[in-house]
């Protein structure tokens, strides 16, 4: 079956003793035991649900992975990937990873004894150091849209036998299939393209090594921060919808992206692939599509404070991956938790603007950017 049409009819019969089109919502939270020692499927929701295995199969199907696990949130998914770790393990992740996953390196790994490197250019390291055990990327990063090469970084990790995890929030399977690029993990905040419509917050973690996935089965169901199953149905609903609703997404995307780089009062425009032709050869080998954020800057004598402002369409909040468009202001509103310092090294400046593009008219949206940036003009 083609992605496409997996996503619309791979839910399997299971679990669905009537089949009904949309399989039930198993809202309990225990199942009862015929008798001692008599074990059924199911004991107890937040070890296993029928409503979340019923995600967690569709997506593994999804994703090309042999199990997928789903959370309360993408950093839930996270966190139980970053319990694999013990002390004196050290971690690499590219510099400009989403702000809650450095809130975590940088508030918690210390306590556990486990050490962590922002890697400026994760293409440009040739090996690693024995006590290197993960390198995590996000590829296109969060917010200045740099793209590692996923297949290159794999193959430096595993001569020393550490994992590789990809968070893949960005372009969902849908563009990126990361674990076919040699990535032992991927994770996604669920939250954005896979739920789809700004009304779940979720989180799914995929692999095909077992030993891994009965690891996160384990942190899984000991954390504890597991998907509820009406969450899990909202997340099986947006699903069906993903590749419509990137590709309407994405087409927008090119069309702003053409009027952003046109337009005199815009200094720059970010979008996976743009940093360099490097870039755009990687992004080009390993995904079939840019996905639908990009991030930009104004030129000197635009005020950002006033063009956020003044836009009609796209309002003003974190997040993305729903279908309504959003702007978000990176350094003080998804990227908080980095010092105002590595803000500066990195290049999440005070000008930096991040576009969620949703699924409204291009041409509407194109007005609404337009208009707003003659209004920033001063
Ligand atoms: C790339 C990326 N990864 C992970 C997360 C965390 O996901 P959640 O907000 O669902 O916990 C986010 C949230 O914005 C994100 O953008």
């Amino acid at each position: 079956m083609k992605f496409d049409t997996l996503i619309v009819k791979g839910i399997e019969a299971k679990h669905n003793p009537h089949k009904a089109i949309i399989p039930p919502i198993f809202l309990a939270t225990t199942f009862v035991q015929d008798g001692i020692d008599e074990w059924q499927d199911f004991a107890y929701s937040r070890s296993h649900n029928p409503t979340r295995d019923n995600f967690e199969d569709l997506f593994a199907r999804v994703e090309g992975a042999k199990q997928a696990f789903a959370f309360a949130s993408g950093m839930a998914a996270t966190s139980s990937v970053f319990s694999l770790l013990k002390q004196g393990d050290k971690v690499l992740l590219n510099n400009n990873v989403y702000g809650g996953t450095y809130r975590y390196v940088h508030g918690i790994f210390a306590n556990q004894g486990i050490e962590y490197e922002l890697v400026d250019d994760l293409n440009v390291i040739d090996e690693i150091d024995d006590n290197v055990k993960m390198i995590f990327v996000e590829t296109p990063s969060n917010p200045l849209l740099r793209v590692t090469d996923i297949e290159r970084i794999a193959n430096i990790a595993h001569q020393k036998g550490a994992l590789v995890v990809v968070d893949n929030t960005f372009l969902t399977p849908y563009y990126q299939r990361v674990l076919s690029l040699g990535a032992d993990i991927v994770v996604y905040s669920a939250t954005k393209y896979i739920g789809g419509h700004a009304d779940v917050i979720a989180g799914v973690v995929a692999t095909n090594h077992e030993e891994l996935a009965e690891r996160i089965q384990f942190m899984k169901n000991t954390l504890g921060a597991t998907l509820s199953p009406m969450d899990a149905y909202a997340l099986i609903k947006g699903l069906k919808t993903l590749s419509v609703r990137l590709d309407r997404q994405a087409e927008n995307t090119h069309k702003i992206i053409d009027f952003l780089t046109q337009h005199s009062g815009v200094k720059a425009v970010h979008y996976a692939g743009s940093y360099s032709d490097h870039e755009r050869a990687i992004q080009q080998k390993q995904a079939s599509g840019i996905g639908a954020v990009i991030s930009l800057a104004l030129q000197d004598g635009y005020d950002s404070k006033i063009f956020a402002k003044s836009l009609e369409l796209f309002d003003l909040a974190v997040s993305l991956g729903g279908v309504e468009s959003l702007i978000c202001h990176p350094a003080s509103m998804t990227h908080e938790s980095y010092s105002a310092e590595l803000q500066d090294k990195i290049g999440i400046t005070q000008g930096l603007l991040r576009l969620a593009i949703g699924i409204e008219n291009a041409e509407d949206l194109i007005a609404d950017l337009n208009q707003a940036l003659d209004k920033a003009k001063i």
